[in-house]
């Protein structure tokens, strides 16, 4: 499935030497938008099926093969900003499989390339081997299937770094650029939680046999934890009203800051998975040298394993890939690499990788259908969100025959059309999306799409904000937008109203029950009886539940509300800082921005739906209706964080060390701002220190921080921390 889906991007004439050669400017196009842009335009899958292609063609024929074909290199030029740091050894990057049929044909390739050296190299093999496998060595060198061991370790979706250790002081961190230029990225990387800026950074006797080189380059991956990027996110949306696309495009974002006390906010860590030269440090093994990295206080994986069997390393391959999307990273596939440093040597590289290791990626999350038709949803706020229905399509184990469209320009900026062919892709739990057209296989008689101008409901006009891209149904009183409100206001998460399905909804909206969300609590049980499903205990429960629901923190009833921007977490920080709607309707945007958390997008949305004299008018029937609309046991938020637990709080749980004279504030604002999200003040840096925090003239603390690798920020850093104060 995923080569004959992929084979739609490559172009289809015959000729091998013009394929191969559209193939290379697309590779090279693409890997300059990832390397250098860190802007890619498409998938991984897709790159890797691109790259697969133009491999395939040209083993194929090999006489179309050019010297600067992307096959025999890798990347593209780092950009300017930072100092550029020449990778000795160059960082190469993986073969892949995207099969256990590929991973064996890869194991093959080994056996025989490792047959076919020189024998010599095979007898060197034998001194190193372990005695209860080196029986597979047979005395002529021949190398047998059980003569291998396999490392596995899990891929993960980051940016590679290189570190430099000499005589056991971290001095530099680079990006790998080009492969052979990449960018001094030192400063940024010492603020990484987890990398040491000393080795070994742990006492006790390294592994038997294991020296630390005086100059040592480790190379690994760096990443944001999924819960960490989460939190970044919203923090991102709260004060710049923006988030980043995915977690390896805000890591490289956060590597590749100036200012290196931004990096230092950034929840990143380091997963190390190799050194160019392992023997080095006195092991035989790729097995060994991670336990002695790991034993020298350079984080590893602990999902990695060792194999003596290719079957057996498959069959843990296949049940990582499998809870893969219970981690808190994000990997693209998992990596089997030949155990034996001898093996290794014996095997070598070719300038795209080397022949010892092959990242094992699954099978596409992507693949064709056809659009069968486009329609329009409306949601609960009004907003027409275009859907395409799809001949039904396995992907991943799941049909999918639905795919969101987002808005109109996704749908024209993609030209999608009824009839077209599209690449569709699934990504974990996110809804399908039609990633692009195949344009080569577009009926002669398909039409542009266009967003329709009276709601598909209602019938009323749409409108569409001059640099908005959503449009929006104008009539306040559709019925459609009502029933998603309705359906909002009464989740879980909200007003939390057991019993109200969307068909019930429905039907009261079309029976002309109710016409706002606060009509629910003038529900009386005659508007229940005679409907289906209805006896009298349902309908007892379900006016319960609505009479329960009046009772709900003022949080919970800003949700349902359903403002734009007013999730969970804005909720609660409006509700912390206010106490009531009519407090929260009378604060101007200055007032809301002060809140921890919210940011001029969020002020702006909150002041706008108070403007609107329907929703005025909403909060005056639900406050009549008994609905609570002011916390009775609020109090203002200075003396509530006091009294907090600070469980919820940025800093919680967390000890900084202030060191030197901060720009603005004086020690004591620092202190109490730092106290106030939850964390603590201690007077000296141990290795339980969380931050220091640098001002100018800092001494001595400071240089203990930096021995200890705990991170180091400064006023503005500090201020970073503590901003995403978010009261509970
Ligand atoms: S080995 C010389 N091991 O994947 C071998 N790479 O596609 C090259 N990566 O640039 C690297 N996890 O950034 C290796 N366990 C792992 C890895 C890993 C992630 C990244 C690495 C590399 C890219 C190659």
């Amino acid at each position: 499935m995923p080569s004959d889906d992929r084979s739609a991007a490559v172009p289809t004439t015959d000729d091998p030497s013009a394929r191969a050669e559209s193939l290379r400017r697309q590779i090279r196009r693409h890997s300059h938008l990832y390397y250098v842009r860190d802007a890619p335009e498409i998938t991984d899958a897709e790159y890797d099926a691109l790259f697969k292609a133009l491999q395939d063609i040209e083993a194929a024929h090999p006489e179309v093969v050019t010297p600067d074909t992307p096959t025999l290199a890798i990347g593209g030029p780092p950009v300017g900003a930072f100092g550029k740091v020449l990778h000795p050894h160059p960082m190469l990057s993986l073969d892949n499989a995207f099969s256990p049929d590929g991973v064996r044909a890869w194991g093959e390739r080994v056996l025989r390339r490792l047959a076919d050296v020189d024998p010599d190299v095979a007898v060197d093999v034998d001194h190193d081997v372990d005695p209860d496998v080196d029986r597979d060595i047979t005395s002529n060198g021949e190398v047998t299937a059980d003569a291998l061991t396999y490392v596995l370790e899990p891929k993960v979706d980051g940016v590679a770094v290189a570190l430099r250790y000499r005589d056991g002081v971290l001095v530099q961190g680079a990006t790998r650029g080009d492969g052979t230029l990449g960018e001094d990225i030192t400063a940024n990387v010492r603020t990484i939680r987890g990398v040491p800026l000393r080795i070994p950074a742990v006492d006790g006797p390294l592994p038997d046999g294991v020296v630390i080189p005086a100059d040592l380059e480790v190379r690994g991956e760096v990443y944001l934890p999924l819960d960490g990027f989460a939190a970044m996110n919203e923090r991102a949306l709260a004060i710049e009203g923006r988030t980043y696309a995915n977690p390896r495009n805000a890591a490289a974002g956060s590597l590749r800051q100036l200012d290196s006390s931004i990096t230092a906010s950034r929840p990143l860590r380091l997963i190390t998975y190799g050194v160019p030269d392992p023997h080095a440090l006195g092991v035989a093994s790729h097995w060994d040298l991670l336990n002695a990295l790991e034993a020298i206080g350079l984080p590893g994986n602990p999902d990695r394993r060792r194999f003596t069997d290719l079957d057996a390393a498959l069959a843990y391959a296949d049940a990582w890939l499998a809870r893969r999307s219970s981690l808190n990273y994000l990997a693209d596939g998992i990596v089997l690499k030949v155990d034996r440093l001898a093996l290794q040597d014996a095997l070598g590289s070719v300038s795209h990788h080397p022949r010892w290791a092959v990242a094992y990626k699954t099978a596409s999350e992507e693949a064709t259908t056809v659009v069968v038709a486009i329609n329009v949803n409306v949601g609960r706020t009004g907003k027409l969100v275009p859907h395409a229905t799809l001949e039904p399509v396995g992907i991943g184990g799941v049909t999918v025959s639905q795919a969101t469209l987002h808005n109109e320009d996704y749908v024209t900026e993609r030209d999608i059309r009824v009839g077209d062919t599209v690449l569709v892709k699934r990504a974990g739990e996110v809804i399908p999306q039609v990633i692009k057209v195949v344009p080569e296989l577009r009926p002669s008689d398909a039409l542009p799409w266009h967003m329709p101008d009276r709601c598909p409901v209602c019938g009323e006009p749409v409108t569409r904000t001059p640099g908005e891209a959503d449009t929006y149904c104008t009539n306040a009183a559709c019925p459609e937008q009502l029933v998603r409100h309705v359906e909002h206001f009464v989740a879980r998460g909200a007003m939390d109203i057991d019993g109200l399905g969307e068909k019930l909804v429905a039907q009261f909206v079309s029976d002309g029950l109710i016409a706002d969300v606060a009509d629910l609590y003038n529900l009386v049980p005659a508007d229940l009886e005679g409907r289906e499903g209805f006896a009298e205990k349902r309908i007892a429960n379900v006016i319960a539940a609505i009479d329960a629901s009046r009772h709900r923190p003022v949080r919970r009833l800003l949700i349902g509300l359903g403002i734009r921007h007013v999730g969970s977490t804005v909720a609660a920080a409006l509700a912390g800082a206010f106490g009531g709607l009519d407090a929260l309707a009378a604060a101007d945007e200055a007032a809301l921005t002060a809140v921890d958390g919210v940011g001029p997008e969020i002020a702006a949305s909150v002041v706008a739906w108070f403007a609107v004299p329907r929703n005025r008018a909403l909060v005056e029937r639900l406050t009549a209706a008994g609905v609570r609309v002011a916390d009775p046991d609020w109090v203002p938020p200075a003396v509530a964080s006091a009294a907090s637990d600070g469980s919820t709080l940025p800093l919680s749980g967390k000890k900084l060390v202030l060191t030197g004279t901060l720009p603005t504030m004086t020690r004591d604002e620092a202190a109490a701002r730092i106290e106030a999200a939850g964390g603590k003040v201690v007077g000296s840096v141990s290795a339980k220190t969380d931050y220091v925090v640098a001002g100018e003239a800092a001494g001595s603390k400071l240089a203990k921080a930096v021995e200890l690798g705990v991170a180091v920020i400064d006023e503005a850093g500090l201020i970073d921390l503590v901003g995403s104060g978010i009261q509970m």
